[in-house]
């Protein structure tokens, strides 16, 4: 298998996760790149007016799959990515969607797999999603401060998928 990651990271969870991803697996990684700066109400506006903001045009390396890494807000895949994943379409070929996102909300993996058929035509060959809410003490679950969480690579090894994904990519070949 040649895969690419293709990640999109507002405040660097994704990202760590993307690229540790892309170094053990040993491929390349394509960051989605907004067009204009973001900052955090730019989420809000997304959010309430479903946009697609303009994106730097997504070049992938030849690959045979691709590992699509962002994170979600209220449920939605975060909206960069979606304008990179409705540019790709079927031409997409076979994908996998991966998110380190705050916890799990009600019907939230079904209503992502949703977005991620609406968006490229067919469903993800994988899922996984992960969640911060697993690092956190109890008492902060399903608050405000689980989102503002920062995931140090530490944290990031606990995760059982992790390995889960690098096998599944090298057995494979
Ligand atoms: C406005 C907002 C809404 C969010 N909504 C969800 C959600 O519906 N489900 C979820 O699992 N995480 C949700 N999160 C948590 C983020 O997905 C999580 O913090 C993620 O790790 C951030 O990724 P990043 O650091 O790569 O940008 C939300 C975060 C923000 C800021």
């Amino acid at each position: 298998m040649r895969p690419v990651v293709l990640a999109y990271s507002f405040t660097g969870n994704n990202r760590l996760l993307a690229e540790a991803l892309a170094g053990r697996i040993g491929c390349p990684l394509v960051e989605v790149v907004p067009r204009g700066k973001r900052w955090p109400i730019s989420i809000a506006l997304d959010l309430m007016f479903r946009r697609f903001p303009k994106i730097h045009p997504v070049s992938l390396p030849e690959h045979d799959h691709l590992l699509v890494i962002a994170p979600l807000w209220d449920r939605w895949i975060a909206h960069p990515m979606r304008s990179a994943l409705k540019a790709l379409g079927p031409a997409i070929g076979p994908y996998s969607f991966i998110s380190l996102s705050g916890g799990v909300r009600p019907g939230q993996v079904a209503f992502v797999d949703e977005q991620l058929e609406q968006l490229t035509g067919q469903p993800p060959r994988n899922h996984w999603a992960l969640y911060v809410e697993k690092l956190v003490p109890e008492e902060i679950r399903g608050t405000p401060k689980v989102s503002a969480y920062r995931v140090s690579p530490e944290e990031l090894e606990s995760y059982p998928e992790l390995g889960e994904i690098v096998n599944w990519v090298r057995a494979r070949p």
